[in-house]
């Protein structure tokens, strides 16, 4: 507002218009703003109570938009990749493996010092077109195997964390154990996703490992719930080395979001032994009308309502967003809104200007017990 108000010819300004301009400085000065340098950073809010702030990055932006890695660097503590270590871009062909934009994403993390996270080694969605035919074969498990081996191996000592399955559960499927209907676990069962732990503790003996999943925070999810929380009890009674359970977090603004049954959730999860982390935070505002304010205030609302009760329970480490601004979101492609206006789903606007939701999540940080 400052400079904006600094280029306007001053003999057009009148007394009213300098007063509303006054007004409005002092506004955003008061809620603070993405140039003032002075603002407590997410990350030192959540570093103040003992728990982390990361996001989600993508190589592209990362390495050619110097706004983006400012953003970046100012908020977040941990980052982690939002393609570049899965299976497709890491292994594109039988012969070769391709690790340059991962490894750039690693080399970024370690001169900055910022936490990384593994994402992520065994995930039905991303195997590369030439493993299909093996996947589907019996030596499908091997090949999984292998890759979640070879994968983590190549960045041990790097990643602090991984995300060693994601999306397992899929009761509609209908297959025993609430698995989802995919050769290798429909070969392996559960002792196949236990492998997967095992041939992850092998490879990088010090990362924590975590499993990773999705739609679990509304009432209408009860089942989910249900099967997620059974499958990690089975996971964790065969002996697996499971460190954490990764709650991807993309939230719905308007679904019905029941602090109760959220919080009995998050404690059974916790008395397992397990660590939690929100790991892939967006709100969608595809159900909201186009109005920008009134979706930035319910998405930030929808935020708040959710944080405040994920960090009372003290099994929680930490949050990552799913991207840190609206410029950049798979929503966009994934989940359009009819009016094909772009989601206002992040914390930064595509400016890279703070957001309500920023707030919101600073409030919650500022908030949160202690650990
Ligand atoms: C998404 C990426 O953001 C997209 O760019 C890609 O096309 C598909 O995957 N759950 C996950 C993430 O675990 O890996 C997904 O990321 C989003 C949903």
């Amino acid at each position: 507002m400052r400079n904006y108000i600094g280029h306007w010819p001053t003999k057009r300004i009148d007394r009213r218009t300098l007063l509303l301009a006054a007004g409005a400085a002092f506004a955003s000065a008061h809620v603070g703003r993405a140039d003032e340098p002075s603002e407590t950073s997410l990350r030192q809010r959540a570093e103040k109570k003992g728990l982390v702030f990361g996001t989600q990055v993508n190589a592209g932006p990362l390495f050619s938009l110097k706004p983006y890695q400012d953003a970046v660097l100012r908020d977040a503590s941990m980052i982690v990749p939002e393609n570049e270590m899965k299976w497709r871009p890491t292994h594109p062909t039988a012969l070769q493996s391709n690790y340059f934009n991962a490894n750039r994403i690693a080399k970024f993390a370690e001169d900055n010092k910022l936490l990384l996270r593994g994402h992520t080694a065994v995930w039905h969605q991303n195997p590369p077109a030439w493993t299909n035919d093996i996947i589907a074969s019996d030596d499908g498990q091997k090949l999984v195997l292998e890759h979640a081996r070879e994968l983590i191996n190549h960045f041990s000592g790097h990643v602090m964390e991984w995300d060693v399955v994601n999306e397992a559960i899929a009761p509609e499927d209908g297959m025993p154990g609430n698995l989802r209907n995919w050769a290798p676990y429909n070969k392996g069962g559960i002792d196949f996703i236990a492998d997967c732990f095992y041939a992850a503790r092998e490879a990088d003996p010090k990362a924590n490992l975590y499993y990773n999943d999705f739609s679990v925070y509304y009432r209408s999810q009860g089942h989910r719930r249900d099967a997620i929380l059974g499958f990690l009890e089975k996971l964790k009674s065969k002996g697996a080395p499971i460190d954490g359970f990764g709650i991807q977090s993309h939230l719905i603004a308007k679904a019905e979001f029941d602090e109760n049954i959220y919080r009995h959730f998050l404690s059974e999860i916790a008395d397992l032994g397990l660590k939690i982390r929100a790991t892939e935070l967006d709100v969608s505002d595809v159900r909201l009308e186009p109005d920008i304010n009134l979706r930035d205030t319910i998405v930030a609302a929808h935020t708040k309502q959710y944080l405040d009760v994920l960090f009372d329970e003290p099994a929680v480490v930490g949050l990552v967003t799913w991207g840190m601004t609206d410029r950049f979101s798979w929503l966009h492609e994934g989940w359009p809104r009819k009016d094909r206006l772009r989601q206002r789903c992040l914390p930064l606007d595509d400016n890279f200007t703070r957001k309500p939701m920023w707030h919101a999540i600073a409030n919650a940080f500022d908030h949160a017990p202690s650990r």
